[in-house]
């Protein structure tokens, strides 16, 4: 069975709710992916997910304002994991920003989130620099490292 990238509907959001609460340690509420899902949002986010057979296996979440693009968050169903599907749905967002006509793409990653650097390093992405003790932690807060890359 073929793997496809499409854009996210609403019908999608309570999936992805699930994905993100199983994967994330502080993910995004209903809300929020009901925001996302079907283009309705006021910053204009967009979510596109991973099928595979008709189950849903992960999404990104990206924004842009005219040259400038914003990857908000990515995840993939534990159970699939480590099988692609990151590099896939990055390079499907990557793709529709440079498409509409984004030339630069940033994200924020936590400095402890050793999957998810090597996922953006691998697709070309560079530190720019770093928010000091951005995220909070069970323990404390940790650092935001703060990345781009060309389209
Ligand atoms: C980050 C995430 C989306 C990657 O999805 P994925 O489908 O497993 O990623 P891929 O299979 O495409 O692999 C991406 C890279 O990460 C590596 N990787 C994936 N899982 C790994 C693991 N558990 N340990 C070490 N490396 C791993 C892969 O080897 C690959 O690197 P390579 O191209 O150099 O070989 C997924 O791990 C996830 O959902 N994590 C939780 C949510 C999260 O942290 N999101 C990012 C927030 S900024």
């Amino acid at each position: 069975m073929s793997r496809t990238v499409r854009p996210a509907c609403a019908a999608d959001a309570g999936l992805l709710v699930a994905i993100d609460a199983s994967v994330n340690i502080h993910p995004w509420n209903a809300q929020q992916f009901a925001a996302a899902c079907g283009g309705a949002s006021l910053n204009k986010q967009c979510a596109m997910v991973v099928e595979e057979g008709g189950r849903i296996d992960g999404f990104v979440v990206f924004s842009q304002v005219l040259d400038e693009a914003s990857i908000y968050s990515i995840g993939v169903h534990s159970a699939q994991q480590r099988k692609g599907l990151g590099h896939l749905l990055l390079h499907a967002a990557l793709l529709k920003m440079k498409e509409a006509g984004a030339t630069r793409c940033f994200l924020e990653v936590r400095q402890s989130n050793a999957v998810a650097r090597r996922l953006y390093e691998g697709n070309g992405f560079e530190l720019d620099g770093i928010r000091k003790s951005y995220y909070p932690t069970e323990g404390g807060r940790e650092d935001a490292l703060l990345m781009s890359r060309c389209l």
